[in-house]
């Protein structure tokens, strides 16, 4: 039995009837971006997210950039994130013209070190992106503390959260606007690029409404200099069908990855994710650590266990971000995590079986390869 990473296609199967004819309805009226579709589900999220408004755009990545360029962040400001995310993160930050100021994350929750945060704050600073990594919400109370005192806009990297919770409220809700991705894996995924910002800020969700679509109020009207950033209505329709059934599918996620951390409870040399005193975690990635990560990693694909890595390299330590100028060793908790990080299968169609498949492979790898659990300092004798 093979089990893959994510398995798009058992989500599809019970769905495509209706997808299908969703995605004909758009076909038949021509109307192919911000239309019906993109509206209905700018209200629908919205109430998801516990907000006010949403805006759909085009991916995560442009709903990042569209929300620093809302909160007015340019050339020459700096904006702290993490560089334990996916690059898009920092990326965005650069598209903008500003720089990124990297901290470190906690080593239990792999989200953003709040300690580390004030410290860095420099008159150029002007937001702070938290990313609520693997699908784990960050500590965002001390976060907003810290930016109301120091006049910053705090921006949700949810791209991985989607109906996550802190303290009880949904992430999306809780700093001055969030970024969604709909990439085909995450916990709402579209069947192409799709993205969405949420926020309660009226002037912040018009702005953005005008930046996704060439800073433009009206059909050839330019207040802003903005992008193309438009949601398309096919990826609309078919995230309306999608959207009804993710607390649902969130709370499945919850269940596998209760189940699989009584599986491995036993094994020592494997870290399972905790669960923050403050979060719902809604399992993105049910990701653990392990020291002889790439010994692992591949032998539980050769045993035909997807399995992955996220994030290999820091964005600190990633070439395109060279001139930034750090080194290794700047961030030590990223970089020891980046180097033991391992993605176990995830998705809400996965069964029992294929948890203790998967779980009953890991162990072989203890088995055969008792040297690995004497480095991860666990004697076998
Ligand atoms: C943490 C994080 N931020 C940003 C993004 C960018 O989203 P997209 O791929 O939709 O542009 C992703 C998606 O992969 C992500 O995981």
């Amino acid at each position: 039995m093979s089990i893959p990473l994510v398995d798009l296609g058992a989500q599809y199967r019970p769905l495509k009837a209706e997808i299908l004819s969703r995605v004909a309805e758009v076909l038949e009226g021509m109307q192919l971006f911000l239309g019906p579709n993109v509206q209905a589900l700018e209200r629908e999220f919205a109430a998801h997210a516990g907000t006010a408004y949403a805006v759909g755009v085009s991916d995560g990545t442009t709903a990042l950039q569209i929300a620093l360029m809302a909160c007015g962040v340019g050339a020459g400001d700096e904006v702290i994130t993490v560089a334990h995310t996916f690059v898009a993160t920092a990326e965005a930050i650069v598209l903008v013209g500003a720089r990124p100021v990297f901290v470190d994350i906690d080593p239990e929750t792999y989200t953003i070190d709040v300690s580390g945060v004030e410290e860095q704050i420099t008159p150029r600073t002007r937001a702070i992106i938290p990313v609520h990594l693997y699908g784990q919400p960050a500590d965002m109370d001390p976060i907003m503390e810290l930016a109301t005192r120091h006049g910053l806009c705090v921006i949700e990297d949810a791209c991985q959260a989607h109906g996550a919770r802190y303290k009880g409220r949904l992430v999306g809700s809780l700093g001055h606007m969030a970024a969604f991705s709909f990439y085909c894996s995450k916990n709402l995924g579209a069947y192409g690029e799709a993205g969405m910002l949420t926020t309660n800020d009226a002037t912040l969700a018009e702005r953005a409404r005008m930046l996704r679509d060439h800073g433009s109020p009206e059909r050839y009207r330019h207040e802003l200099i903005g992008l193309n950033g438009r949601l398309d209505e096919i990826q609309a329709a078919i995230l309306r069908v999608k959207l009804p059934h993710m607390p649902q599918w969130n709370s499945q996620r919850r269940s596998h990855a209760a189940h699989y951390g009584t599986l491995l409870a036993g094994n020592q040399a494997v870290t399972v994710p905790r669960e923050a005193s403050y979060a719902e975690h809604v399992y993105h990635l049910y990701v653990v650590r392990v020291p002889q990560r790439d010994e692992l990693l591949a032998f539980l694909r050769e045993q035909g266990v997807g399995a992955g890595v996220h994030y290999p390299v820091p964005c600190h330590l990633q070439p395109a971000l060279r001139r930034l100028g750090y080194r290794k060793g700047d961030l030590p908790v990223t970089e020891r995590v980046a180097a033991e990080v391992l993605s176990l299968p995830m998705y809400p169609e996965l069964t029992a079986e294929q948890r203790a498949r998967v779980v009953e492979a890991v162990e072989a790898f203890f088995e055969r390869r008792p040297e690995a659990l004497e480095l991860a300092g666990i004697r076998t004798t």
